[in-house]
């Protein structure tokens, strides 16, 4: 019998390896609407990468992510992922935390929103029905590794037409939340 390496491992620095894994960056200039006030922020702050091993959209087959988030502030708002509900509602999806301190916040289809603390090794389960945005409250990069269907497409629209309802900023040090005006 031969033994084989694996396809994807999480070298040293924690970050996704493989022949297979590509990665994107969004720079501040990319995702700078979706803060309250963007102002005196250089365009080229580095806010999140996002590597993946990406299948065909072939019902079955899985993707695996890893995404980092920068410890960055936007006027005291932290760092947050654009967020996403699936095209395929029916799409559940995994996020395990192997580095940092934030929060998963969650929106059902009626817009009631909450959130799940995330911490290292804190696992979870994302219904196919919920938006899902990570947000880094820490002071370190956030590492969230994530597996979901191949199918399960990605509607950022749907958010951007109906936001999440809370924003979550650092004040002296504390977490403090705030309903979006
Ligand atoms: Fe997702």
């Amino acid at each position: 019998m031969e033994i084989r390496q694996a396809d994807l491992s999480f070298p040293w620095n924690g970050v996704l390896e493989g022949e297979q894994v590509s990665y994107y960056q969004k720079w501040f200039k990319d995702i700078k609407s979706i803060y309250m006030n963007s102002e005196g922020m250089s365009e080229d702050t580095l806010m999140y990468t996002v590597f993946s091993k990406e299948e065909e959209a072939i019902e079955g087959h899985l993707n695996w992510g890893l995404t980092v988030l920068e410890p960055v502030t936007v006027n005291g708002e932290c760092n947050m992922t654009r967020g996403h509900f699936h095209q395929d509602l029916n799409c559940q999806e995994y996020y395990w935390c192997s580095q940092g301190h934030g929060l998963l916040l969650l929106m059902d289809e009626q817009g009631e929103c909450w959130a799940e603390e995330v911490k290292p090794n804190s696992l979870h389960h994302i219904d196919g029905h919920l938006a899902h945005r990570l947000i880094n409250t820490g002071n370190e990069q956030m590492k969230v590794v994530a597996c979901w269907p191949s199918t399960s497409g990605h509607d950022y629209r749907r958010i951007e037409n109906h936001p999440f309802p809370v924003r979550v900023f650092k004040e002296n040090g504390k977490i403090v939340v705030k309903e979006r005006t």
